[in-house]
């Protein structure tokens, strides 16, 4: 078979394209992903509220596609068990992870506009000054303000009925430790893993789904034995950057940043973050940490009720240390879409990598004429067998290869008069836009065939 690529209709019409550029606002973004389905801001007919967005059709798939990968690539493993504990959880579990206390960022008020900031992101100028950068109104001194969400539990609105919308998913797993251990016999070292919601009210929330109220998190803990955990953090550091690399995030927009003494959270002995360069700036996308046992320790203190280990084999009892790596889903989505965008100055088109992407191949007949549908509709049900397919007659069929380029569906079929007589399609590349024809009957094999050797093969 020869990899011709033959000018399409759309490229013979648009013959010269400046080179691809990357995303360069993210309000071109932003529109795109309303503009075909991938995420929308929320209550939109009442005119939206801060920082929340919806999951549109195509924009769920996706996330179910991250979700996935991160899932498999955790319980895969003998040595990671699975877990989906309660958002709302005893309030002391918030006493004992040290949230009631400490989770607070420092906060000013613009006594005129009432603007809000956080006073550690500020210019220490601007502080010291007590000027609002919005409207030069007096500034407020800073406040500690808690980051958890309250609510109350039952009929009765006192204080003993409060409860918090859980910030983070780890405290559910550090809560069922034994519960997991020993209903599954697992042994040191081992992890669980857990994708759930957890809510932040953020003080200064932004930049799309980079940083929202609520939003979702993928977390595994990894439960060793102490003097064992530098050896594990540093497994796990390279892990979770090869996981982000496996999906085809460009390496050199990928780098870790360690915390150093003054940035380390009170529970962490080490702690790297993984860091993307978005166009607002390198930002974390996952953080690594070892969090020695602080956790266990603290839950073992508030609840008064062991959480040691035992060793069967060599009869030692002993609190566990914690390898963590919490990653962001709805970041590592900003980061997929983010890192796959490309522009060329006519041509808009996401690089998503296959197993990411919505959908893996569209279907089109050329023309809306009865028997070239009616084909077009065989070859789409066929491959809907294998890939998860989608099809599309309305409009020149350069404006259908666009809307599929905008959602990185990363094959085209046409169905044409040829394919009548000759039984053949033409499969088109989403990056390259190079074209091929090949027998209908080997859609299926060709395309896995692609997918299987997918050039991603980059290494940390
Ligand atoms: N259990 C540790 C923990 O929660 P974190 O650094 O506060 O650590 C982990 O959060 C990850 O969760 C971050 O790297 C980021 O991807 C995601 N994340 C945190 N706050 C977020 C927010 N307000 N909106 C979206 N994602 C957020």
């Amino acid at each position: 078979m020869s990899f011709t690529s033959e000018p399409t209709q759309e490229m013979s019409q648009k013959p010269s394209h400046s080179p691809a550029q990357d995303l360069k606002n993210m309000t071109d973004l932003v529109s795109l992903c309303k503009r075909r389905g991938f995420i929308f801001p929320s209550s939109e007919v009442y005119g939206g509220i801060n920082a929340c967005w919806d999951y549109g059709p195509l924009g769920v798939e996706l996330k179910r596609n991250v979700k996935n990968s991160w899932w498999q690539a955790m319980t895969a493993r003998e040595d990671i068990e699975g877990l989906d504990a309660s958002i709302l959880m005893h309030p002391k579990v918030w006493e004992a992870s040290g949230h009631i206390a400490g989770f607070s960022d420092p906060l000013v008020d613009c006594k005129k506009c009432k603007s809000r900031f956080r006073a550690d992101q500020m210019d220490p100028k601007v502080l010291t000054a007590k000027k609002c950068p919005s409207c030069s109104g007096e500034l407020t001194e800073p406040r500690q303000f808690n980051l958890m969400f309250k609510t109350h539990m039952g009929p009765l609105e006192d204080s003993a009925s409060v409860v918090y919308l859980r910030p983070e998913t780890a405290q559910g797993i550090y809560v069922n430790f034994l519960n997991v251990q020993q209903s599954c016999r697992q042994k040191i070292p081992f992890g669980i893993a857990q994708i759930g919601k957890a809510f932040r009210n953020e003080i200064t929330p932004g930049n799309f789904v980079f940083r929202t109220r609520e939003f979702e998190q993928m977390e595994m803990q990894f439960f060793v034995k102490p003097g064992t955990d530098m050896e594990w953090f540093e497994k796990w550091k390279h892990i979770r950057m090869q996981w982000h690399l496996d999906h085809g995030i460009r390496k050199d927009k990928l780098r870790f940043h360690q915390h150093q003494a003054g940035e380390l959270a009170h529970y962490a002995k080490a702690a790297f973050d993984i860091e993307y360069e978005f166009p607002f700036g390198w930002q974390e996308l996952e953080g690594v940490h070892n969090r020695t046992d602080f956790d266990l320790s603290r839950h073992q203190e508030f609840s008064g009720k062991k959480l040691e280990y035992f060793d069967e084999e060599k009869k030692e009892r002993y609190l566990p240390y914690i390898i963590e790596t919490s990653a962001g889903c709805d970041r590592t989505l900003l980061v997929t879409l983010v890192d796959s965008y490309r522009f060329d100055g006519e041509r808009t088109w996401l690089e998503l990598h296959p197993g990411l992407a919505p959908f893996k191949v569209a279907v089109f007949p050329l023309m809306k004429k009865e028997e070239l549908v009616q084909y077009s509709q065989k070859v789409f049900l066929d491959l809907k067998k294998q890939f998860r397919a989608t099809t599309d007659d309305a409009g020149s069929i350069g404006k259908r290869y666009r809307r599929q380029d905008e959602i990185g569906t990363p094959f085209g079929v046409t169905v044409d008069y040829e394919t009548l007589t000759q039984h053949t399609v033409t499969i088109r590349h989403r990056d390259t836009m190079a074209q091929e024809r090949i027998p209908a009957e080997n859609l299926g094999r060709y395309i896995l065939e692609k997918f299987e050797n997918w050039n991603t093969s980059k290494t940390v």
